[in-house]
């Protein structure tokens, strides 16, 4: 797999983005709806995630194995003046079909490393509860740092934490000079 930092948006990568999208969902996938979804369904948001790429607020890391689409995720800011200094992680998937190869570890560490070329001090990223994912990104650093109880309606009657997950970056630096007078 090879990684393309905010990549050319053609239509035909978008129409892409849509089609993985899809297929995560329907693989089980938590990235903000539940399956079963058709294309139809993902495309109003993921139009609007990529809005956020092309308005420059938002990146995206994306990762092709021969040309296909097969890793995505989104690094969102927060669009809060006092929150510059950190992003947060969106929509992290990898497709049904590559799950399990370390493709996901692999896009995470990129995503680390433009976060560092960015000069940021931490990541967020939300995950819901019960699927087990918090274990992915445990392995990766992430630690859970709070969760809201029942904050994702699965389903009626099936409440979901949203686990809120932390990386700072400080962290795996150098420490840094002490700053006063702040
Ligand atoms: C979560 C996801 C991105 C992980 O990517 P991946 O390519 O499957 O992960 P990797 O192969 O890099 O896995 C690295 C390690 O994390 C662990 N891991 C992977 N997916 C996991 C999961 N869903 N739950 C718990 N642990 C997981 C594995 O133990 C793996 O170690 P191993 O290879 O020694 O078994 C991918 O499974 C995915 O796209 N899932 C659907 C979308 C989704 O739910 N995203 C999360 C949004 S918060």
């Amino acid at each position: 797999m090879t990684f393309e930092i905010d990549p050319v948006l053609t239509d035909a990568l978008r129409e892409e983005v849509v089609g993985l999208w899809t297929d995560v969902v329907n693989g089980g996938g938590a990235v903000g709806f539940v399956a079963p979804v058709v294309a139809g369904d993902v495309r109003p948001t993921a139009q609007a995630a990529l809005a956020a790429v092309d308005g420059g607020t938002d990146r995206m890391i994306a990762g092709f194995e021969g040309g296909r689409l097969v890793a995505l995720l989104f690094v969102a800011g927060n669009g809060h003046r006092l929150k510059e200094h950190w992003r947060t992680l969106k929509r992290v998937m990898v497709a049904p079909d590559r799950q399990r190869s370390g493709y996901g570890g692999a896009i995470m560490r990129e995503a680390t490393a433009v976060a560092r070329t960015m000069g940021l001090d931490a990541l967020q990223l939300t995950v819901r509860g019960g699927t087990g994912t918090e274990g992915f990104y445990a392995r990766l650093g992430y630690r859970e740092v709070g969760r809201v109880p029942g904050a994702l309606r699965v389903a009626p009657g099936d409440d979901r934490d949203e686990i809120v997950m932390w990386l700072d970056l400080r962290d795996q630096q150098a420490p840094r000079a002490k700053q006063h007078g702040g």
